[in-house]
């Protein structure tokens, strides 16, 4: 038997997966670490720790592994996007990972406005300047800690950092490049006339791959350390949302999907280079070759509901706060909920906002207090499929994975709200199985991903929308939409109240 393994270095946790040639996953570890907040804003972590939990979960999987680890032919990844490795001439880490959800650039997202443009940005880019991207960081740490940047010899996404220290050799590939707001997305290459204009050095980005192409082999110390052997092919990767819509098939035109893990996506497939949703959603390369989707994302989708559980239910498990959101009706009594805990993305592109539980009740329990956070990130979620359908998209049938694939009744709210079928699949591993398939894909057991997907992945089962309730969702989406518009001003005007502020 064969063996890939799928290495996902996500926002909460390392999660790896090994995958047999016949498609099933034998074993699955996953290891925690947390978050740097230091300021409001601020989210950061420290990329030695993701090595160092990497290693320990592949030492775990290799040691409940029964057979040969020279059967375990090849590796890939995917990451979470945007953040920002910096390292000196020796390869050393100079800072602290600064990651997707920090929302600290807004100057810098400004400037390069400014600098570059906001047409010509889009043109090259096909995104607009967001904070949690990875250009408007490197501004900041120019601008804030100048000599950490003079020091940079290259910069480098989380999860291609773990790729290198596994094999020594430095590249990024195109479907994460393309959040870093320095690649020209249609042409496939960095941008020199974006680093020109805010004055960036193009020689600190690494060179460039495709997802699955072989980028080496595992070097000598890295094999010792985890008991993998030094011959496993090590595949380049993709971004988490790219490898989840890989494993999840979304790999043809009209298919859409909604993968709620820390932060929440709802992407759609797109065959072509050039359409243009005009910066309204993301516009991003594909793990696949020459391909590309677009994406609305909710910031704190899943981790709406870990802060919740972590302030007010801390000795509860997920299954149980779960469960109590079935007891709620729709609407939960009357309680509306808005994920912005670290401002939004999409449709609002505001690092101001903050979250709000409105209409609360004396009557008000536990359960009514979850399902409209679970309510409200489905709302959200729900602005980002609105404006995919506004640009003429059909969206009928809607893919779903990860935290919210878990829990029937959000399911069927998904159904309710999207008002579209709602498919959760037979091996719903969320993005690490899409690195799976991209290391298999490389390792030559399938001609295309198309061919691996239809060979590993079914449909598992179907949520349906009940009229009745996508009836009354409606009415509950046009109320959540106007709580953005009524508390803008007054998230503002409590920023000067946070008390980790800069
Ligand atoms: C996408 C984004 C998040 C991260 C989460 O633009 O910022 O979905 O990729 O890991």
């Amino acid at each position: 038997m064969k063996y890939v393994i799928g290495i996902d270095l996500g926002t909460s946790a390392v999660k790896i997966v090994l995958l047999t040639k016949s498609g099933e996953i034998c074993l699955e570890v996953s290891k925690d670490y947390p978050l740097i907040q230091e300021k409001d804003g601020y989210s950061e972590q420290d990329p030695r720790e993701w090595i160092e939990r990497t290693i320990e979960g592949l030492q775990e999987l290799v040691g409940q592994f029964q057979g040969d680890v020279n059967s375990i032919e090849g590796i890939s990844f995917s990451g979470q996007m945007h953040g920002l490795v910096l390292l000196d001439k020796e390869h050393n880490v100079l800072r602290n990972a600064i990651l997707w959800n920090d929302t600290r650039t807004t100057e810098q997202c400004k400037e390069i406005n400014k600098l570059v443009g906001e047409e010509q940005l889009l043109q090259i880019t096909k995104n607009p300047a967001l904070e949690g991207f990875t250009l408007p960081k490197l501004l900041w740490v120019k601008q804030h800690e100048p000599d950490v940047l003079k020091e940079t010899s290259v910069f480098m996404l989380p999860k291609d950092y773990l790729r290198f220290i596994m094999t020594g050799h430095i590249h990024s590939e195109y479907s994460d490049a393309a959040g870093t707001l320095l690649l020209h997305v249609a042409e496939k290459k960095w941008s020199e006339e974006i680093c020109h204009l805010v004055g960036l050095n193009i020689a600190i980005c690494p060179p460039l791959v495709e997802s699955h192409d072989c980028v080496g082999e595992l070097t000598m110390t890295f094999a010792e350390r985890t008991g993998l052997s030094p011959l496993t092919k090590v595949f380049a990767g993709g971004a988490d949302n790219a490898c989840g819509a890989i494993g999840a098939s979304i790999l043809s035109e009209g298919k859409t999907l909604c993968s709620i893990g820390t932060s929440g996506v709802v992407l759609s497939y797109e065959e072509k280079k050039d359409r243009d949703f005009n910066g309204k959603v993301h516009y991003f390369n594909h793990g696949k070759e020459n391909a590309f989707y677009t994406m609305g994302v909710t910031l704190a989708a899943g981790y709406s509901l870990s802060w919740f559980k972590e302030t007010f239910a801390k000795d509860n498990d997920y299954n149980t706060l779960l469960n109590g959101v079935a007891h709620a009706p729709i609407g939960a009594n009357g309680l509306l909920f808005t994920p912005y805990l670290v401002g939004e993305r999409t449709p609002h592109a505001d690092s101001l906002i903050r979250g709000s539980f409105i209409g609360i009740d004396a009557s008000h329990r536990r359960d009514d207090f979850t399902r409209a956070v679970i309510e409200g990130i489905t709302f959200s979620l729900m602005e980002s499929i609105e404006i995919l359908r506004l640009h003429g998209k059909t969206i009928d049938t809607i893919i779903s994975i990860g935290g919210g694939a878990k829990s029937e009744t959000w399911l069927q709210i998904q159904a309710d709200v999207f008002n579209a079928k709602v498919v959760v699949l037979n091996n719903e591993q969320g993005s690490a199985i899409g690195a799976a398939m991209l290391a298999a894909f490389g390792c030559n057991w399938f001609t295309t991903l198309e061919e691996g997907v239809e060979q590993l992945i079914q449909p598992y089962k179907i949520y349906e929308p009940i009229s009745e309730n996508v009836e009354k969702y409606k009415q509950l989406y046009s109320l959540y939409k106007e709580v953005y518009k009524q508390t803008q001003k007054l998230s503002g005007h409590l920023k000067s109240f946070r008390s980790r502020e800069e």
